[in-house]
Formats: structure tokens, sequence, C-alpha cells
């Protein structure tokens, strides 16, 4: 689309020019390459949602009793879990001998597929967001695990929207509860009614972005391939752009600079972000907006159509019966604690709600580089517990 393509170089021209020569390296890894370059042979799967997406999942082969899934968050894919290399989760937790299993949800970089729909023609191919996440890739997903390994249960990571659309699976297809040994939720998010107090420009920043989007019909955000998406990459990986990220990211997750390693920068903007759908945002600023974990607002219209009612409905959190562990960081200002402890509070079968002390970040969650020692013996240990 040209008024998209004119738009993105208007707004990225100034930081181009001097950055495009520099072909990122690492970020043309896939999952596979970045496994093998830290010792690991990966292998990749593809699967179809019953509504027709086709998701690539990764696994590094482990004990076949042992399956454990891990899920990413908004705008990234399976490499988060790895681009830390020796000290990352997937390394670590394929050293510990688990059969360790990466989702890609719809719409990133590795799952912007469809049977019959084609994600640069079809506006409709990008309608979905936490629930569609929960509802079809998360439970398709699951179940790809468990007819390989011939395990009935497994255990789930999810980090932040990954532990999102836990619940929204848990809620919507109960039945899902117990193929699901135990659920850690890092840096948990359910409802969001506290976050704008640490960050009062979102919300409006959020509006402003969804009304700019949909004014051009702009349905894919940061697509990895894509001219923002790669803009994006070149500017942060390097120099001036690299330290302007890097402050952004930290104000937007909690200010941790000695969490992540400076050499790791560049490289973790090789990789980020790789995409998702204008929708999956919008879900989450109703969320953020409503003070309500609801399904989709389509309007009251739409709603009754869809709902039965003109109000979207909330989700169940009684049903969500699996045994939860939510970790949270009390630096963190996406997930922050006011909000997980209430869904420390509000889900019924919370076994432990553990706070990793100190300045612990949204993204130290992934990157830092304490996590070798506050946060992967309290995952390992929990995991022994439901072997
Ligand atoms: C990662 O650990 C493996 C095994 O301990 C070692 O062989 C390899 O050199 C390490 N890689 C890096 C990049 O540190
Ligand atoms: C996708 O878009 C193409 C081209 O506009 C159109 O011919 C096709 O019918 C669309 N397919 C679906 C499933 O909407
Ligand atoms: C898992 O196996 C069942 C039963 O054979 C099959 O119906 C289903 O499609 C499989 N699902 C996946 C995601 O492989």
């Amino acid at each position: 689309m040209l008024y998209k393509t004119l738009i993105t170089i208007l707004i990225f021209t100034p930081v181009i020019l001097s950055h495009i020569k520099h072909a990122p390296r690492d970020g043309k890894l896939t999952f596979t390459g970045l496994a093998l370059k830290y010792g690991k042979v990966a292998e990749e799967y593809d699967v179809t949602t019953k509504d027709g997406y086709i998701l690539k999942i990764y696994r590094i082969p482990g004990d076949k009793t042992k399956p454990l899934l891990l899920m990413h968050g908004i705008l990234t894919t399976s490499d988060d879990f790895i681009i830390r290399g020796n000290d990352s989760l997937a390394v670590t937790l394929s050293n510990a001998g688990y059969d360790v299993w990466l989702g890609n949800y719809r719409g990133n970089r590795y799952s912007r597929r469809h049977i019959t729909m084609d994600p640069d023609k079809n506006a409709t191919f990008w309608k979905f967001g936490p629930h569609e996440h929960g509802y079809y890739d998360l439970a398709t997903t699951i179940d790809l695990v468990l007819n390989n390994t011939g395990e009935d249960r497994l255990s789930l990571i999810g980090y932040s929207e990954g532990t999102m659309i836990t619940y929204v699976l848990g809620a919507e297809r109960p039945e899902y509860n117990d193929k699901i040994k135990v659920f850690i939720a890092l840096a948990p998010i359910c409802h969001i009614n506290k976050m704008i107090e640490a960050l009062p420009f979102v919300a409006k920043l959020g509006y402003d972005m969804i009304r700019f989007l949909k004014l051009f019909k702009i349905e894919e955000l940061f697509g990895f391939d894509s001219l923002s998406g790669i803009m994006t990459r070149n500017m942060c990986s390097q120099s001036v752009g690299l330290q302007m990220c890097r402050r952004i990211l930290l104000l937007v997750s909690g200010y941790d600079p000695d969490g992540l390693v400076k050499e790791f920068m560049p490289l973790l903007f090789e990789h980020y972000p790789a995409g998702t759908s204008m929708t999956n945002v919008e879900h989450f600023m109703q969320i953020l907006t409503s003070k309500r974990f609801a399904k989709f607002d389509y309007g009251p219209v739409k709603n009754f159509e869809k709902y039965g009612s003109k109000i979207a409905p909330d989700y169940n959190l009684n049903k969500i019966t699996m045994n939860i562990y939510l970790i949270a960081g009390r630096n963190d200002r996406l997930s922050v604690l006011a909000d997980s402890r209430l869904q420390a509070k509000e889900l019924p079968n919370v076994k432990e709600y553990f706070v990793i002390e100190k300045k612990f970040n949204h993204i130290d969650f992934l990157w830092s580089r304490q996590s070798r020692q506050v946060l992967y013996p309290k995952v390992l240990d929990i995991l022994d517990k439901y072997r």
C-alpha cells in the first residue's frame, strides 16, 4: 500500500539513511539458527489451528516425559527465550533435561500464514488478539506437544501476554486446565487496572496510535519484514538510536539499567519487534480502560450478535483451575504489583505469589544478567514439584 509506505517513510527517514546499510546479522537467524549458535539442535513443526492459521512451533528435544511449553509476549517470538544464549531460559531448561517446546502466535514473523488468507491482502487475517491467541493458538500448540510426546499433560511457562492468553484458554476451554500440570506466570497480566498510574502516558499514546492506524487502515504492527519493522530494528540496533531505544525500553518496563548487559542490546534489537495486529493492542487498551478482563468489545450491535449481550462479557476466572505460580518483579511498570496481587486473589488455584525484589522489571524476566541467580532457580524448583 503506497500511503502506508509513505507514512512510514515520513516518520523514519531521519534515522534510516545512515543505518540501512548495516544489515542486522543475528536477526537473520531463525530460532533453529540461534539454538545452533548456543549448542542446541532444534526441531521445527508447522501446525494449523481450527480457524486456519499456520503456526511455527520450535522444540529443543529432551526427556519426552518432561514436556514444557514456553509462550512469548506481545510483538515478539519464541526467540525471546534464547537470545541470551547460555544465560537464557530455554537453554537453562534444556540443560536441566526438559523437552522444551516454544510457541509462536499467529501474526508474528514465524506465524504469518493462513490456509486461505494472505496477510498482505486480507485484512481479516489481522482480526485477532489475546482471545484468539489463547482460544486457538495456545490450544493447538498444547495438543501438538501432547500428541508428539505421548504425554497427557505438560508444564507451561508464559511471559506477559503469554500469561493473559493462558487465562483466556483456561476460562473459555476449561477442559485444557487438565492438560496443564503447572502454569508458571512470569510478569503476569490479567487485569490492567494500575499500570496507568505507573505509566500515565500509555493510555493516551495507545489511543492516538489506534486512531492513527485506523485512519490508514493499518492492520499489522511492526511486521518483521515490513518497512516499519526493519527500520525500527535498524535504528535501535546501532549508535544513537540504540541509546534512545534503550531509554524508552527502560522507561516503559521499569528502570533497571544494570539488568541489561550492554553488549546484548544491539543483538536484542535485531530481533525485536517481530509483529502483531492492531486488534491485539486495541484489546489491551480496552482492558486497561474498562478495568475489566473482558472479551473484545465490538460495540453494542456486534456484541449482541456475538455474545448475546450489548456489553462484552468478562472472562470467568473461576474456571481457571490449573495450578498457578505467579512470579512478579517489584519494579515492573507493565505488570505492576497491585495488578498481579489482584490476580493472586482472584484466580482460584494460585499456589504461590512470588515477588522478585529490588529493580527486577518487565524485560528482566527474559534478559536480565541476574536471572540466573534470582529467577531460574525458582522456576526449576517449581517445575521439579510437578514432574
Ligand atoms: C555455552 O555453553 C556450552 C556448554 O556448556 C559451551 O560449549 C559453549 O561454548 C557456550 N557458548 C557460549 C557462547 O558461551
Ligand atoms: C483475500 O483477498 C483476495 C484479494 O483481494 C480475495 O480475492 C480473496 O477472496 C480474499 N480471501 C478471503 C478468504 O477473504
Ligand atoms: C492431536 O491428535 C488428535 C488425535 O489423533 C488429532 O485429532 C489432532 O488433530 C492432533 N492435534 C495436533 C495439533 O496435532
